[in-house]
């Protein structure tokens, strides 16, 4: 995919934390290409950059270096205002944590109706939106309960509805499965197959599930701030007859200068540290250990 087509693209993304005198580099170099209407997740180990990204994505944060382009809008260059006008339009958020995304004391209903209130949309248009909403994740008979009448499940979904209520081209979710089981998971991600689907709105999941990527087309992993690598899953067979082998591909990201980010465990399994050397041959890249690391070692 190549940056004119993207809907989302991310090049060289770099975040610096600042707390007290120590600076923490949460995104080195990130780099991401989204199309318009793709449904694709961001997996990584705790601590890998996931959420940095993905509110930087949602406009909660700023990025300290880079480019972050979103449709239309630049993410780096935004005044107060756009960035109000950004989360407000275009994007929709659903948090982890159920209990982050709804309002206690209103039902499903009203929660859904609540930011189509804050953007000025007419009674009549919010209670029918939210009920079309409610309908599409599953929910019609559940307009008038309230959070805690609800199971964890069925309040990310009427989350889901939230975050869809002022039409957003994207939809950003960052680990929503995270306290559901395995199965409820797996509806949710579902869910967000079948509002992908239905509205067209690109989606971004953060998930900690490998499987997710029977769920997605694709999968990017971050690997220490960077994205590092992409799983493609193809479904052998229909996986409702369970069971289902699925054969999934990893490549790794070639970023905009070159760079290719070896993983760990093969740096490890091989014993590579400073140096490798690279050739051409039969039409691979062959990347292999040096024995100068060693000599290098012994002359100091
Ligand atoms: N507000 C902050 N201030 C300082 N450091 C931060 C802040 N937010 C994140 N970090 C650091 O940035 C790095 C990336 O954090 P991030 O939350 O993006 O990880 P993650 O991949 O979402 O992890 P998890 O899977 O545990 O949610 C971590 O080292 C974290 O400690
Ligand atoms: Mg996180």
């Amino acid at each position: 995919m190549n940056s004119e087509s993207s809907y989302i693209s991310c090049r060289d993304v770099f975040k610096i934390y600042k707390v007290a005198d120590l600076e923490v580099v949460a995104l080195r170099g990130l780099e991401l290409e989204v199309a318009r209407g793709e449904v694709m997740a961001i997996i990584g180990a705790s601590g890998s950059g996931k959420s940095t990204l993905l509110n930087i994505l949602a406009g909660y944060d700023a990025p300290s270096a880079g480019l972050v382009q979103v449709g239309d809008y630049d993410l780096l260059n935004m005044s107060s205002k756009q960035i109000v006008e950004y989360r407000r339009r275009e994007v929709g958020f659903v948090w982890q944590q159920t209990s982050r995304n709804l309002f206690p004391y209103l039902n499903a209903q009203e929660n859904v109706e609540l930011p189509m209130l804050l953007a000025g949309a007419g009674g009549r248009e919010r209670r029918d939106r939210a009920i079309e909403l409610l309908n599409l994740v599953g929910l019609g008979d559940r307009l008038s309960h309230k959070p805690a009448q609800l199971s964890g499940g069925e309040q990310q979904r009427v989350a889901i509805a939230v975050a869809l209520g002022n039409r957003p081209s994207l939809l950003l979710a960052d680990e929503p499965t995270g306290e559901l089981d395995t199965e409820t998971g797996q509806e949710i991600l579902d869910m967000m197959a079948t509002v992908n689907r239905e509205l067209g709105t690109t989606i971004v999941v953060v998930t900690h599930d490998p499987a997710v990527s029977q769920s997605v087309g694709r999968a990017v992993a971050i690997r220490d701030g960077k994205t590092s690598s992409e799983i493609r899953g193809r479904v052998s067979f229909d996986r409702q007859i369970g069971g289902g082998r699925q054969d999934v591909e990893e490549f790794l990201l070639v970023d905009s200068s070159g760079r290719v980010q070896i993983p760990r465990e093969m740096l490890d399994s091989l014993n590579i540290q400073r140096l490798v050397q690279a050739d051409v041959e039969d039409e691979r890249v062959r990347i292999r250990p040096s024995n100068a690391d060693d000599e290098e070692g012994e002359t100091r």
